[in-house]
């Protein structure tokens, strides 16, 4: 069975992804971090992002992986460099690319193929496994979701003014959403939800009571 997270940045999405997939005991796959990967490659490589081609070859020259909660490129553990500002905005502009994504999106499969599993990103539900049984799509208000990152930011020494994190996620936000691949958008069977009021434990909680509802109808 596969469970599709997809939704814009903040949103709880991670946290919620990891929670659900370890109470219901299946398998968890980041795919933000897959771009992210390609775009630390590129960045380590001195290769243009705004170069399709050229990410395309790193992209098809890099062995992705995952060990735990870590994410490995070429066997070198690179979780953190690929959360780095930097990083992040280059996996934005990596992620517009449609050969990079078609690979991406053919390595999830890959990974997924057999597997209970939570697949979290943007197009999981709309592009990679329009099959899912079960898709979800979390939103939340935009001041909220600059809050929350601001305070994951200042819980590891780095204290960002709110003004300039919602710019930077309204810029982010609207790549994802006008790119003309797989632009970030809930997919028709997606059960929307809107995550402002809760706390982590709680959306978790309400993502459970929705598979596990799908489960006893298989
Ligand atoms: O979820 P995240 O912030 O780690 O994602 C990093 C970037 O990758 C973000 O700009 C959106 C993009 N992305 C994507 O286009 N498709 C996915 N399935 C996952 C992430």
């Amino acid at each position: 069975m596969i469970v599709t997270i997809d939704g814009p940045a903040g949103t709880g999405k991670s946290t919620a992804a990891r929670g659900l997939a370890q109470r219901i005991g299946f398998d968890f796959l980041d795919t933000g971090a897959m771009y992210r990967a390609v775009a630390w490659a590129c960045l380590q490589r001195g290769a243009d992002v705004h170069a399709p081609d050229a990410v395309a070859s790193v992209a098809a020259a890099i062995n992705i992986g995952f060990s735990g909660r870590s994410t490995l490129v070429d066997g070198l553990d690179v979780s953190s460099e690929i959360r780095s500002p930097e990083s992040s905005r280059a996996a934005s502009i990596v992620a517009q690319h449609p050969a990079v994504r078609s690979q991406l999106v053919q390595q999830q499969q890959r990974i997924a193929a057999s597997r209970n599993i939570v697949c979290e990103g943007r197009d999981q539900g709309t592009v990679a496994f329009p099959q899912a049984e079960c898709k979800f799509f979390l939103t939340a208000d935009a001041r909220e979701r600059a809050l929350r990152r601001q305070q994951e930011l200042a819980a590891a020494g780095q204290q960002v003014p709110l003004d300039e994190l919602i710019a930077e996620q309204t810029a982010r936000d609207d790549r994802d959403a006008n790119r003309e691949v797989a632009p970030l958008r809930p997919a028709d069977d997606a059960i929307v939800i809107d995550t402002t009021p809760y706390g982590a434990e709680g959306v978790i909680d309400l993502l459970e009571q929705h598979v596990r509802l799908r489960m006893a109808a298989r």
